[in-house]
């Protein structure tokens, strides 16, 4: 069985740089589970569906190829906050779970990131991650990269949608989004992207030499 990496977060936490950037360095599989989720929403956008759909979000989500996950045009606000509506049904996750877990367990190992990775998806993983920041710092976070790119945004707007966003993934039934209680905690709050990969890498070390240890 290969390495498997579990990085859960709020949006805006990091957690997909730090998921990234690791599995380029262990050369491993790497998976945005939000990617399924904003995939299935945007399906239903494209075909008018309302997002509370549940048969029809099911069908949604058993079509989707992993290999065809298009970021570009996945990562428009507005499907993230449908991503967040359509997550709530437990049919969705079910297929999104079970398609995500196949991804994980293919040679030679996966980092997947998401809401629900060390909870559910990968409960048995080598190293479970829990990244977070407080909501001003990702409002701030998200505010600077919209800005850099050239963009114009209200950063009291982005936050109200980040504390509303929190609130739906934290508060739902199936699945919320909470720290395993084997995870390892990384408030990136005072820290930069270089001083949180550092923390996380020494954490993969260790959980490497565990394996070996075995
Ligand atoms: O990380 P993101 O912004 O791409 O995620 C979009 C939504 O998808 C998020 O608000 C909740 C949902 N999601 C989930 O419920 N479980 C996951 N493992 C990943 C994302």
């Amino acid at each position: 069985m290969g390495l498997i990496i579990a990085i859960d977060g709020p949006a805006a936490s990091g957690k997909g740089t730090l998921a990234r950037r690791l599995a380029d360095t262990y050369r491993l599989n790497h998976l945005d589970t939000g990617l399924t989720y904003r995939a299935v929403a945007h399906r239903m956008l494209i075909h008018g569906l309302p997002l509370d759909n549940q048969s029809a979000a099911e069908t949604a989500a058993r079509q989707i190829d992993l290999g065809a996950l298009d970021r570009t045009v996945l990562s428009a606000h507005e499907i993230g906050e449908a991503a967040s509506k359509v997550a709530v049904m437990p049919r969705v996750r079910a297929a999104l779970v079970e398609a995500q877990r196949r991804f994980a367990n293919q040679p030679p190992g996966a980092v997947l990131d998401g809401r629900d990775i060390g909870t559910v998806v990968c409960p048995d993983a080598d190293l479970k991650l829990y990244v977070t920041a407080s909501p001003q710092e990702r409002a701030h976070r998200r505010y600077t990269e919209i800005i850099a790119n050239g963009g114009t945004a209200d950063e009291a707007a982005i936050l109200a949608d980040i504390e509303r966003r929190d609130a739906r993934d934290m508060g739902r039934a199936d699945s919320p989004l909470r720290p395993a209680a084997d995870a390892h905690l990384l408030d990136t709050t005072t820290m930069d992207i270089e001083a949180a990969f550092r923390a996380a890498r020494d954490l993969v070390d260790q959980a490497i030499a565990a394996r070996s240890a075995d």
